[in-house]
């Protein structure tokens, strides 16, 4: 399956948002973390910004949203015109519905977990959704360190993907960088979100292209 690398935009200069997204157009889409301080300790922002993102940028939005009452909130980001819509499946009371949902409203699908989330219970309904987002530090905060505790998931993930013959994306996110890309890789992985990798290098195109090439290796 082909890499993919989404920048998170949590570690950019918010005050400078619009250069931000121009400085990360060598990516393949844009992470944007939507939180809402009850299903994380932490708040960012909502609709009425990550609708104006999509308007001034033309990099495609993969928006992760980490807020309570998902079935309620998401369509509102997929109906905007963001790319991928990722709500938590500890969020969602009918995750399936919602998928369906999304995708009516012409996004991508995903489904994301928190680390003590098995993914078990969902692995029959893989079919229902374009992508699974497997959290590799517990959502809230950029700059985390990566949970190599959580690579068997990941391997378990990819092996029924594939074992159903499905296209399902398997992105990771959190503590992504030039020390643990290969070993998300490896696992199974193959979108990989990165924060304060990118956002704190200098030239943020060669950190992107660093995470591609060493996801290639
Ligand atoms: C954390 C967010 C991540 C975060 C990743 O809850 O969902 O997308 O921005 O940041 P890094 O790559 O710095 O761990
Ligand atoms: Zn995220």
């Amino acid at each position: 399956m082909s890499i993919r690398i989404h920048p998170s935009i949590l570690s950019c200069d918010f005050s400078r948002l619009s250069e931000e997204l121009d400085a990360i157009s060598a990516a393949d889409m844009a992470h944007v973390d939507v939180m809402d301080n009850h299903f994380v300790p932490n708040l960012t922002f909502g609709p009425p910004v990550v609708e104006r993102i999509r308007e001034v940028s033309p990099i495609p939005i993969d928006a992760h949203l980490m807020i309570e009452q998902a079935d309620r909130h998401a369509p509102v980001y997929a109906d905007m015109g963001c790319a991928s819509v990722s709500f938590h499946a500890e969020a969602s009371a009918a995750p399936v519905r919602l998928a369906r949902e999304i995708r009516a409203l012409g996004a991508k699908a995903s489904l994301a977990i928190r680390p003590a989330t098995p993914i078990e219970p969902y692995i029959d309904l893989l079919a229902e959704f374009d992508q699974i987002l497997i959290m590799t530090v517990e959502p809230g905060f950029g700059g985390q360190s990566f949970l190599d505790v959580c690579l068997p998931k990941v391997t378990r993930t990819r092996q029924a993907i594939d074992d159903a013959g499905l296209e399902v994306q398997l992105q990771v996110d959190g503590g992504v960088s030039a020390t643990t890309v290969a070993r998300a890789v490896a696992a199974g992985a193959n979108v990989l979100v990165a924060g304060s990798a990118v956002y704190s290098a200098e030239d943020r195109t060669a950190a992107i292209e660093e995470l591609r090439e060493l996801a290639h290796d």
